[in-house]
């Protein structure tokens, strides 16, 4: 997945850390711009305030697709996938992040700081961006989600 509108980034207080070594990451070796929603202290936030900040964007088609973090990734993911359109991954290692764009065209990646170390995180990251869409018999599952969403 590339683009030249800016990749949108986010997490709480729990995934600031990792938020910043991403959104650098993405920036400089993935050569993609980024915009960074918050949270930006280790202060105590709520998940979905930063996660809608994202999945908002996604879901409207502002964005072409975004990262969240958050201590596991669930809060995040469970916040991301209330909005029409979007499909966010949780993805603990490099082959679930390629799964997730392969099968499910997966539009936001989530991922736990709490429980992946920053050298996997940045490998799900590059998988995730390296991989496209299958279609075919994907397309299918994915226009029965749409469905649901829409009835
Ligand atoms: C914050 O302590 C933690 O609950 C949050 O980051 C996340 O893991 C929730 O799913």
């Amino acid at each position: 997945m590339s683009s030249e509108q800016p990749i949108l980034i986010a997490s709480d207080h729990a995934g600031v850390g990792l938020k910043a070594k991403i959104a650098r990451f993405i920036r400089e070796e993935l050569g993609q711009p980024v915009e960074d929603r918050g949270a930006f202290t280790d202060e105590s936030v709520d998940y979905p305030d930063y996660g809608m900040l994202v999945a908002g964007a996604v879901s409207t088609g502002t964005a072409p697709c975004g990262v969240l973090i958050c201590g596991t990734g669930i809060g995040m993911s469970i916040i991301a996938n209330k909005f029409p359109g979007v499909r966010a991954a949780l993805c603990h290692n490099e082959m679930t992040a390629r799964m997730s764009r392969q099968h499910n065209d997966a539009n936001i990646l989530v991922i736990g700081e709490r429980v992946v170390d920053e050298a996997t995180a940045l490998n799900i990251v590059r998988a995730w961006f390296a991989t496209g869409f299958e279609g075919g018999r994907h397309q299918r599952r994915i226009d029965k989600i749409h469905d649901l969403e829409t009835k």
